[in-house]
């Protein structure tokens, strides 16, 4: 496994990469859910190239840039495991020099759910991910459905912009008890780990009234919202149930349908969705 800190070195690898090439971007401080794309990749392409950034302009002012975990050897020797081929690990000074102005900015769809929460997050991670399929060129590219608007976000990017990739999506990886699993679970409280169940069981309760025939969005959306009200240390951002490419929220669900939820626990955001078949 070779790692990699410039752009220059990264292109000049690239090239004697074995076609087809599989990336996954990551922020870092991996866990199994970032380890299922990995191991997608591997299993899919002839080399595999993973990056590890923590971009510092898809945080808002006080989002979390400094505060966000890091602990680089671990997931070196995790990505090594995989059988990764490259790490592309550039400094945030290598990817955001200081005279850098040029932005990828995806309309309608950044507006809404994490975009209405988080001005300017999804113009950070489309910026981000544009410059580094431009650096690795990769034939095919893997992203989690634990981020479900990031997928879409990235999709319509690539459609609108016509990047010649192909985006691959891997399900959620989560704990026994159903919790997604993220880098942000680590900022959970003993306590408010157990609480943090209630996301995931909100959005079985979906599943479960959606088979037994309810298709009122308005009445699961409400009662997706009482069940996660009966847990005293969580707190509602959002309950979305919408059209899983326009992210249009619906009146009567129909299939295939995103439910999609931000939660507060204690202080630490948490996001989850399924999509209903
Ligand atoms: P990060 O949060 O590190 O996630 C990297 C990838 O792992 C994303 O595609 C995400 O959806 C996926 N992932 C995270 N948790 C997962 C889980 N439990 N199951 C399956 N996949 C999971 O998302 C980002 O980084 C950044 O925005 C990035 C795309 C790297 C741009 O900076």
């Amino acid at each position: 496994m070779k790692v990699i800190e410039t752009i220059d070195d990264m292109r000049q690898v690239r090239r004697k990469l074995t076609e087809p090439v599989g990336f996954v971007p990551t922020m870092g401080y991996l866990h199994e859910g970032h380890l299922a794309l990995v191991r997608q990749a591997r299993a899919e392409n002839q080399s595999v190239v993973a990056s590890l950034f923590v971009n510092p302009t898809q945080f808002g002012p006080r989002g979390g840039f400094k505060q966000y975990p890091r602990d680089t050897e671990r997931d070196l020797a995790l990505l090594e495991k995989e059988e990764t081929d490259i790490v592309f690990m550039p400094s945030v000074a290598e990817m955001y020099p200081e005279q850098f102005d040029s932005w990828v900015e995806v309309g309608k769809l950044t507006e809404r759910l994490e975009g209405a929460s988080r001005p300017g997050h999804f113009r950070g991670v489309t910026t981000v991910v544009a410059k580094l399929f431009n650096i690795i060129e990769p034939t095919r590219a893997y992203f989690g459905q634990k981020d479900a608007q990031q997928l879409v976000v990235i999709k319509k990017m690539v459609a609108d912009l016509n990047m010649n990739l192909e985006i691959v999506t891997v399900l959620t990886v989560r704990e026994p008890d159903g919790l997604a699993m993220s880098s942000r679970n680590t900022y959970l409280s003993p306590d408010e780990r157990q609480a943090a169940a209630v996301l995931y069981q909100a959005l079985t309760l979906v599943q479960q009234l959606y088979s037994q025939g309810e298709k009122d969005a308005q009445r699961l959306r409400q009662e997706i919202t009482s069940l996660i009200q009966e847990e005293p240390l969580a707190n509602i951002d959002y309950v979305s149930i919408a059209d899983p490419v326009t992210l249009d929220e619906l009146d009567r669900v129909k299939s295939p349908a995103l439910i999609s939820l931000a939660v507060r626990i204690g202080s630490t955001r948490l996001i989850d969705n399924i999509v209903l078949q």
